[in-house]
């Protein structure tokens, strides 16, 4: 018998299946990749496992044993399956310390006390976080949790996993909110818990992250395992099996769409206290590419031109005219738009239903009189789960019962409908599955022909290359690259990126 043994699983949601039979084992020492579309049930999977859904139907077994299903998570805790949830905001607990969140589970089962200093609790904080690697000091320490950016706060729910000792490590897209460097300390991670004997699921959308780490895959199909690999894996089957017929269409070449006017300009505009200034110009009619580490400055540009948050130094020109928004509200009256990075605790509001959330943006052109135009809603809603494929039951359902991946589809889909001067997009990519992703990235382009001029801003090189006519590099809040997608090869990027070679401006 394998180390662990899902059999025969089902899951329904008030009466609609979403898992239609799950049945897969893998051993000791391999990690598991779970592969599938968005919406195709593999969060559901997770949580089951993970004791957050009550098993309905169906057996789960580590190392022999079953967990209780009476007793929710700590059963799967105590038979050893520690989970990093897809939403970050399932894990962390706000209003808590950060040493008090990587301590948590040991602090709610009394092993450590709930109340008294916190300065207690930091030399054991500091011992989880070295686990990873992490090498935080007590200010960090005593933060609240949620004044760390999300790649962070990501990390504090794997360090608080892998002090656990698990023998299970569920991780659910785990790298949607890592740098390239932070996503090379995972990997790194999950080597060392497979050499450990740990067995591990790693749920991905990455090709490339699942072919690396995983010794087989599973590919789930709305609710049923489709196929199942082992190394070395045949990605085009895997990725018929995820989308079915649909298939995906290769990139052929790089786009090359070349603007005219300058919609938006900046001029000697600083992003952090110590860095140089800059100018730049965004053009009408093209896609700009904004490619950067984490910390490289491309939020401040974003929240900047936005009116979020002010630039160190510059002014701006939009169209000609001086702009220089005070807030999020004057840049959306100027037609700037921002898709903002996280969008959880940014972009959607919990218990609003589809139909209202892709309309939020909007509420004041379609409530002239002050009373929401209800029917102009539902048709909204209706377009944007046609336009991106949200899988949804009905414009009506909530938002926070979509699949991560259809979120976001729906909080990014609902900006592509209005034509903006220039339309941000921090990060849209992230959670998207490799079918959506095209279509998104073609709605981005039409959004460009149609004469605006976009930014979009992403640490993945490949994920810019898709959609970008024109690539920036940002470092360390300077651009130090600035060409067309045809000028350059993607290896000069990716060096760029990671600012190998220094010279300036190509
Ligand atoms: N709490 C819930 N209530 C009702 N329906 C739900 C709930 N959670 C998930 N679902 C539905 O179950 C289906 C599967 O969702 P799940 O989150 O498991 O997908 P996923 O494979 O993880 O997708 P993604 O790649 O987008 O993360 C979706 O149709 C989703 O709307
Ligand atoms: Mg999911």
């Amino acid at each position: 018998m394998a180390m662990i043994e899902l059999h025969d699983v089902r899951h329904a949601f008030s009466g609609n299946p979403v898992l239609r039979g799950v049945s897969l084992s893998w051993d000791a020492g391999e990690v598991m990749g779970l592969m599938g579309a968005n919406g195709a049930g593999k969060s559901t999977l997770i949580k089951v496992l993970a004791g957050v859904h009550p098993l309905q139907h169906g057996r789960i077994s580590v190392d022999g044993a079953s967990p209780d299903a009476a007793d929710g998570p700590l059963a799967a805790r105590r038979l050893g399956i520690e989970t990093v949830h897809q939403r970050i905001d399932e894990g962390v607990v706000p209003g808590l310390s950060v040493a008090e969140n990587l301590l948590f589970e040991r602090i709610a089962q009394g092993e450590l006390p709930a109340v008294g200093s916190l300065r207690g609790l930091l030399p054991a904080a500091r011992g989880v976080a070295a686990g990873l690697g992490l090498d935080w000091g007590d200010a960090v320490l005593r933060r609240d949790v949620h004044e760390l950016g999300i790649a962070d706060q990501q990390l504090v729910l794997l360090a608080r996993a892998l002090s656990r000792r698990p023998k299970l490590l569920v991780l659910d897209e785990p790298t949607s909110a890592l740098s390239a460097a932070e996503t090379e300390r995972l990997f790194g991670v999950v080597e060392d818990m497979r050499r450990g004997g740990v067995a591990v699921l790693y749920v991905s959308h990455h090709i490339n992250e699942v072919d690396r780490l995983a010794d087989r895959i599973a590919v789930l199909r709305d609710g049923s395992i489709r196929s199942e690999q082992t190394q070395p894996f045949d990605w085009s089957v895997a990725v018929r099996d995820m989308l079915g017929e649909r298939g995906v269409r290769e990139l052929a070449e790089k786009n090359d769409q070349r603007g005219e006017d300058t919609v938006l300009e900046l001029r000697g505009v600083q992003l952090f206290a110590g860095s140089a200034p800059f100018d730049l110009d965004l053009r009408r009619g093209e896609v700009t590419g904004v490619v950067g580490l984490l910390g490289a400055g491309k939020s401040e540009l974003a929240l900047g031109v936005f009116g979020a948050q002010p630039f160190q130094a510059g002014t701006m020109r939009l169209d000609g005219a001086p702009y220089a928004p005070k807030s999020p509200a004057k840049a959306v009256a100027e037609e700037v738009y921002l898709v903002p990075e996280d969008r959880a605790a940014q972009a959607m509001l919990p218990g609003w239903s589809i139909a209202r959330t892709a309309s939020l943006p909007f509420l004041r052109a379609l409530s002239p009189s002050g009373v929401l135009q209800r029917r102009k809603e539902r048709a909204d809603g209706r377009a944007v789960i046609d336009r991106f494929g949200v899988v949804a039951s009905s414009e009506a359902q909530g938002v926070d019962s979509l699949s991560g991946g259809n979120q976001q589809k729906v909080v990014v889909g609902r900006w592509l409908r209005g034509r903006p001067r220039v339309m941000l997009l921090d990060e849209p990519f992230r959670g998207i599955d490799i079918g959506a992703r095209h279509d998104l990235s073609a709605r981005v382009r039409e959004l460009a022909a149609g004469g605006s001029a976009v930014v979009v801003l992403a640490s993945d090189v490949d994920e810019v290359l898709e959609v970008a006519d024109r690539v920036i590099v940002l470092v360390e809040g300077v651009p130090r690259l600035d060409s067309y997608a045809v000028d350059v090869t993607r290896d000069r990027i990716v060096a760029r990126t990671a600012a190998l070679n220094g010279e300036d401006v190509a």
